[in-house]
């Protein structure tokens, strides 16, 4: 067998690239209607630009082929036309343990995704075999955005699919393929894509070989070989319920004929930037909510007090202090949450709370307070930090376990677009799951993450509670009830 993949290889030299000799567009055939096949993934490699064909198997799995593994894989759902994909999703790949690139023998891989897909009319599974020795019926289709002729690039930007008929496996020349042969099928670029027999992926489309009458073997991996380790990789993994950072459904409305699209609710930090050092910020706090497992930022104020933004009010909030990695918390405290009254979802004006704890902290090398300002009108120096355990990519959900911070620079109010608020803007900065966090200007807490907003340079413009404005409110609150 391994002289067969040799000779694909030497024949597709070109993309022939070390540890990736994908085979095969679809010859032949014809383009696929839109959206027909939901089930259809396009994978990419984000620095190569190597492409592959894979199938949605489950929301949380793609299968392809082992040899499609690279190093920055991305996985796009739902595409019609791969000129214009839509966000792609970040995967861990768990190639066949014993797939061999010399051999080509167990070419199938899953691609754990690192955010569940939701299923709709473009995206959606397809079923897999049910048995290890299923019967299958000989008419088949493949599929794939590959080569359109086997021997010029000449990738589809749509979606193509050709029928093909299996022949005996035995002609196939190696245990646990599937064979199809003729002059049309998969090509170059659909290496990953399945092979459809009666409504189920039987086969993954591995590589194909030139025949002496100029036809192709066509060899696919025979993936109900392989359902014990399809069955034992897939169960290790429960589908994630919602893991991190819901966004809540609070959505935040411009100030009139100043911002064009609505800021998000769990607004982001912690884009860009670098990690903090262990404990290094011990004012920090890990909100979350015990029920829907959203999650914000805060910082302490007092041994009593933390302070974040209203919006970051949920109904179970617990906080956590002196965290360093949130995959290892510490016991977590209750808290009132004492959002400002005059907080509105509608338009995010006055988006500031404290959370009094119903545990005072003990102050130590690891948990201690953060000064805010002292008077209304403070000067404040224009180079801040603002830091989050939130998204890493603005379109992806890539919480950090580690804290990250970012040095951002104030812009003039003026183009804030609201009052009370303190504004950023840059290519990097707060981002979801970071919103409540302090903006930290000259050592002194001085704005509360609480909105962003793409702009049309492509930056980010980030809106941060201006806290010296609540001053009266903070000190009423915090003056009410002793310190302990
Ligand atoms: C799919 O892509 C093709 C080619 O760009 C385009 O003509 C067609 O309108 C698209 N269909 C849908 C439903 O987006
Ligand atoms: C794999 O799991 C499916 C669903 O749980 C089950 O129907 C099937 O029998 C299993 N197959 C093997 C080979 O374990
Ligand atoms: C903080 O967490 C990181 C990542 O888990 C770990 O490498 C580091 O050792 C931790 N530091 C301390 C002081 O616990
Ligand atoms: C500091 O206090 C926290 C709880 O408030 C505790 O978890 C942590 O171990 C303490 N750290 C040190 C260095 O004493
Ligand atoms: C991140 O780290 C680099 C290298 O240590 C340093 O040059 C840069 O200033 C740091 N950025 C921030 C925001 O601290
Ligand atoms: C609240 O307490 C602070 C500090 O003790 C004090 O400076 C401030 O004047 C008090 N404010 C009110 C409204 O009582």
């Amino acid at each position: 067998m391994s002289l067969l993949w040799h000779i694909t290889c030497l024949l597709l030299l070109n993309s022939c690239t070390p540890g990736f000799s994908m085979q095969h567009g679809i010859v032949g055939g014809k383009v696929s209607a839109p959206h027909s096949r939901p089930y259809m993934v396009y994978i990419r490699d984000k620095l190569r630009k190597a492409t592959c064909g894979g199938f949605l198997v489950r929301e949380d799995y793609v299968m392809t082929a082992a040899h499609c593994k690279l190093s920055h894989l991305m996985v796009y759902l739902g595409v019609n036309d791969t000129n214009f994909l839509p966000d792609g999703i970040e995967v861990d790949p768990i190639p066949h343990p014993k797939f061999s690139m010399k051999t080509g023998d167990h070419d199938i891989m899953l691609l754990k995704l690192k955010t569940p897909a939701t299923l709709n009319k473009i995206v959606g599974t397809i079923n897999l075999p049910k048995t290890v020795n299923e019967k299958i019926s000989k008419n088949c289709m493949v599929m794939g955005w590959g080569w359109k002729k086997n021997y010029h690039e000449s990738p589809s930007n749509v979606l193509k699919e050709a029928n093909v008929n299996l022949i005996d496996s035995e002609n196939c020349g190696m245990a646990d393929t599937l064979c199809t042969e003729g002059s049309s099928g998969p090509a170059q670029g659909d290496s990953g894509g399945p092979l459809i027999c009666g409504g189920a992926a039987q086969g993954i489309v591995s590589f194909y070989n030139n025949k002496a009458n100029a036809d192709h073997l066509l060899v696919y991996t025979h993936i109900s070989h392989y359902l014990p380790w399809i069955n034992r990789t897939m169960m290790s993994s429960e589908i994630p319920k919602m893991l991190n950072q819901v966004s809540t459904p609070v959505t935040l409305h411009p100030a009139p004929g100043q911002w064009t699209s609505k800021p998000d609710n769990h607004q982001v930090l912690s884009v860009g930037g670098n990690v903090s050092g262990s404990h290094s910020r011990p004012y920090m706090v890990y909100i979350r909510d015990k029920l829907r497992k959203a999650t914000c930022g805060g910082f302490l104020v007092r041994e009593d007090y933390v302070m974040t933004a209203a919006h970051c009010k949920l109904s179970h909030l617990m906080v956590y202090l002196g965290v360093n990695d949130t995959n290892f918390l510490p016991d977590g405290i209750e808290v009132d949450p004492i959002p400002h009254p005059k907080f509105s979802k509608t338009t995010g004006d006055h988006d500031i709370m404290l959370l009094k704890l119903k545990t005072p902290a003990t102050l130590n090398k690891t948990v201690s307070i953060i000064t805010f300002p002292k008077t209304e009108n403070e000067e404040i120096s224009k180079d801040c930090t603002v830091m989050g355990w939130g998204w890493q990519d603005y379109h992806h959900e890539s919480p950090s376990s580690v804290l990250k911070e970012e040095s951002v620079t104030l812009i003039d109010s003026a183009n804030c677009g609201t009052a009370d608020a303190l504004c950023t803007e840059g290519s990097t900065g707060p981002a979801r799951g970071d919103s409540g966090g302090p903006l930290v200007c000259g050592g002194v807490a001085q704005g509360i993450v609480s909105s962003y907003q793409k702009q049309k340079n492509g930056d980010h413009l980030a809106v941060y509670t201006h806290i010296s404005h609540y001053l009266p409110w903070i000190h009423h609150t915090m003056n009410s009830s002793t310190q302990q």
